[in-house]
């Protein structure tokens, strides 16, 4: 990738974040910012709008969608780690009629973009899904979850392997006429090749990383402390594989990528954009602090304003260099 030229910026001219999300989409995917929530830590959006500007934010992305409601799995489901968090939620969710039914009209008089995120056991479920949310007034794309570890209806076994995952993806594709982003895993040997068999299938867009698989032991009880015994690692601890994941990416699609993985900072945000991604994605953090993917914003803004950069897009892959071997 070409390194883009500093242009420089006015303090009268206004800054340019927005990004256009699926260019290859005929409706395309434009964000007026790059700064999203992640799925299953904002859940409808409609949770917040009472208490945050929530149409400042570049999009929402909503909790994991399956065609029949959840209740999850065995509690506990959430135990802390050193700088991070480990999950078993279990998708945990009202199911598509209800979203259509009752979250949908709500997004439909906002400005900001809702995603909806899709998970399911087979690909006809996922065709499902898509076609049921195609045309839906308040749904701007569909985020397609190959990638939970945590049930069987999260799709992981499609997203660990490049075939299924194209297969899954191109099912998708085939049913909804909406911009299609696919949220890879990280727990495959080769994200690269399912990244690429995604792309080739149609992806529109990909989304980076859903949380690494594993494991914490409650020492009195000699037992596995979460309910479903392992679980989602996610938030800082994790935002060095996910930056490396989202670099490597980068390299081998010719698609926007967006960086999700222990975002808490706009730093953290800005490494990201540095390393090839498009936009991203604040998962964990929103669990401290809904505020995080606000104050991200308007610390990407003080960035381009000290900086002198009038376009985020000139951000976008700025530290991309030769890879070299590190060990
Ligand atoms: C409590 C919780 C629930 C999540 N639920 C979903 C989900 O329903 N669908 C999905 O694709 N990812 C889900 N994720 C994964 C996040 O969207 C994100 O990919 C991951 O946590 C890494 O980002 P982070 O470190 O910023 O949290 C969930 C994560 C957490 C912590």
């Amino acid at each position: 990738m070409m390194l883009a030229p500093k242009l420089s910026y006015h303090k009268e001219l206004p800054m340019n974040l927005s990004i256009q999300l699926a260019p290859k989409h005929h409706q395309g995917l434009r964000l007026t910012n790059p700064v999203m929530t992640a799925s299953g830590t904002f859940g409808y959006g409609t949770e917040y709008s009472h208490t945050f500007d929530i149409q400042k934010l570049g999009a929402i992305v909503c909790k994991g969608t399956t065609l029949e409601p959840r209740e999850g799995n065995p509690q506990p489901r959430l135990a802390e780690t050193a700088c991070g968090v480990l999950n078993s939620i279990g998708l945990q969710n009202i199911g598509v009629q209800a979203l259509v039914k009752e979250k949908a009209p709500v997004w439909a008089s906002w400005h900001v973009p809702v995603i909806v995120n899709i998970a399911g056991e087979t690909i006809d479920d996922y065709a499902r899904l898509a076609e049921i949310l195609d045309g839906v007034a308040g749904i701007s794309a569909i985020e397609v979850n190959i990638s939970c570890p945590n049930v069987k209806a999260g799709g992981a076994e499609f997203g660990a392997n490049p075939k299924s995952a194209g297969e899954v993806t191109a099912a998708i594709k085939a049913a909804t006429s909406l911009p299609v982003l696919v949220k890879l895993t990280p727990n495959t040997s080769d994200i690269a090749k399912v990244a690429t068999a995604v792309a080739e299938a149609g992806a529109d867009a990909l989304s980076l990383i859903n949380t690494l698989r594993g494991l914490a032991i409650d020492i009195a009880k000699r037992r596995p402390l979460l309910g479903n015994i392992t679980g989602g690692l996610s938030g800082p601890a994790i935002k060095p594989v996910a930056l490396y994941m989202v670099y490597e990416v980068v390299s081998v699609v010719d698609l926007p990528v967006i960086g999700c993985g222990g975002i808490t900072t706009a730093s953290d945000a800005i490494e990201f954009i540095m390393a090839g991604a498009s936009a991203i994605q604040v998962g964990t953090a929103n669990l401290t602090s809904p505020r995080a993917p606000f104050d991200v914003l308007e610390g990407i803004e003080q960035f381009m304003e000290k900086e002198g950069i009038a376009n985020l897009t000139d951000l976008i892959g700025a530290a991309l260099v030769e890879q070299g071997i590190n060990c």
